[in-house]
């Protein structure tokens, strides 16, 4: 891609890598994932994944990749054909994403305008007015295409200067105003039983399903398990540290998640909202904060969804861009060609993604509809899968000399911890997240949906060597 050439900077890369882990899933989904299960406990379950499993498998994505040089298919192609599936399955895994993630992009686009039009005006109103927009027929598709077009231009040129420099402007615009509303937040009265749901926990809640939640979000928000680091670290320059990149990029995402968390719980408490609000969250409690601020309210609410709009973009390009580059890469398509296709494609799923959501909430697949096909699918299984699956092939294909000297920069530099991670990576993560796979998946209660994911991959991994 080439974008391949501009990442010379060290910042530009954190700001490409970090721009990818922070979106949707840090502002949008970690609050109302939070808030479906039971909180606190499901939060440090998420962090100790996050900062044991994550951050390994973050490690091992820039390795393969840089040591590579290749995009996910062809990483995984040239080391062993017979692993080709598993950059496949990434491939998959993006276009699926792709699925619902535009539509709420979509809606964070409207909520640019519908700050200015009125939605303040009735902070009651809020969530009534969120849950017409998002079923009604014609509108939310609109914001959805418009979304769509941005990621289209974009990726149509390569990630320009102008997406890097939006970035590096409104990323810190939208945590500063994350740190002010979380400011707020905590300081309205009532606001306790929200920091109290945030930070005591009760294990007695957790069950399979809790745990497979909070790895499934860990591998979403970081961007992992799908190929998506592996295509970012083949960009690095040689002399980049790997481990300490890594854990910037986790960091700031997770300092993202957790303020986002901070921001909304304790005003949802205070307004007596209920935590388990589902994907409406942020839509409606962020909301009903700045209509009690007057002015100064709307004005903050247009640079939030502004920033989350960026947010989402940021992140949506890299996932388009994983397949556009499979198809670039191991297809032999022109780029604008890939990416026109790509873009049509999502169009369509994009579409019946958000009507599922109103007026075809009836036409059901495997007992669930549209957008809920996507999300389930790669948050409960592909993710999950794919980030076990790299950690076998970093483990037991690679070559351990091979990976030392790529996270040492060719023994230049330390990287002291490399047995504790190797180690790691090698026997705990697959089996770790093969345990926590399988204790959530037989609890879940679609299971002809699962069937039908496993049977994906597979089907993917039996014809490997066809593929790519
Ligand atoms: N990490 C992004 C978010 O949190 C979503 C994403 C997942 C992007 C996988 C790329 C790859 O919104």
């Amino acid at each position: 891609m080439q974008a391949r050439e501009n990442w010379g900077s060290r910042m530009g890369f954190i700001m490409a890598a970090a721009g990818s882990a922070v979106g949707l899933g840090n502002i949008w989904r970690f609050p109302y994932m939070a808030g479906e299960n039971g909180g606190s406990a499901f939060i440090l379950i998420y962090l100790a994944f996050v900062f044991v499993i994550g951050l390994s498998v973050m490690t091992a994505e820039f390795a393969v990749g840089r040591k590579t040089s290749l995009a996910a298919v062809g990483a995984f192609k040239s080391v062993n054909p017979s692993w080709t599936f598993a950059g496949v399955l990434g491939v998959v895994s993006a276009f699926f994403i792709m699925g619902f993630y535009p539509v709420v992009g979509g809606w964070a686009l409207a909520y640019v305008l519908k700050s200015v039009t009125g939605l303040l005006a009735d902070a009651g109103a809020i969530g009534d007015s969120f849950g017409a927009f998002i079923t009604s027929p014609a509108e939310p598709l609109i914001w959805m295409i418009i979304f769509l077009l941005m990621n289209i231009v974009i990726v149509a040129k390569g990630i320009s200067g102008g997406i890097e420099k939006a970035g590096k402007v409104l990323m810190p615009t939208l945590f500063a105003l994350l740190i002010l509303i979380a400011v707020r937040s905590i300081t309205l009265p009532g606001a306790g039983a929200g920091l109290a749901f945030l930070f005591t926990p009760d294990f007695s809640q957790v069950t399979g399903q809790t745990v497979l939640a909070a790895l499934g979000q860990a591998f979403f928000s970081l961007s992992l398990g799908m190929g998506c680091m592996i295509t970012y670290g083949s960009y690095l320059s040689k002399d980049e540290k790997l481990p300490n990149n890594a854990l910037i990029v986790t960091t700031l995402d997770t300092g993202v998640a957790l303020l986002a968390g901070i921001a909304i719980f304790p005003a949802l408490f205070a307004f007596g909202m209920e935590p388990a609000a589902g994907p409406g969250l942020v839509f409606v409690v962020v909301p009903t904060i700045f209509a009690q601020m007057g002015g100064f309210g709307t004005i903050l609410s247009v640079l939030f969804f502004v920033a989350l709009t960026v947010a989402a973009l940021t992140s949506s390009v890299s996932l388009m861009e994983v397949v556009v580059s499979y198809l670039i890469d191991q297809r032999q398509m022109e780029r604008k060609k890939a990416v026109y296709t790509t873009g049509a494609i999502m169009t369509v799923t994009g579409i019946l993604s958000s009507l599922s959501l109103g007026i075809m909430s009836g036409v059901t697949f495997l007992g669930v509809g549209v957008f809920d096909f996507f999300d389930i699918l790669t948050d409960k299984i592909f993710l999950a899968i794919g980030g076990m699956l790299i950690a076998i092939f970093v483990g037991w294909v690679m070559n351990k000399e091979d990976l030392q000297d790529e996270l040492t920069n060719g023994g230049t530099i330390e990287f002291g911890l490399f047995n504790v991670w190797y180690n790691l990576v090698k026997y705990v993560i697959p089996v770790a997240v093969a345990f926590v796979a399988v204790a959530g998946i037989i609890s879940i209660a679609q299971t002809g949906l699962m069937i039908f994911g496993l049977a994906v991959i597979v089907l993917l991994a039996v014809f490997s060597k066809k593929l790519g």
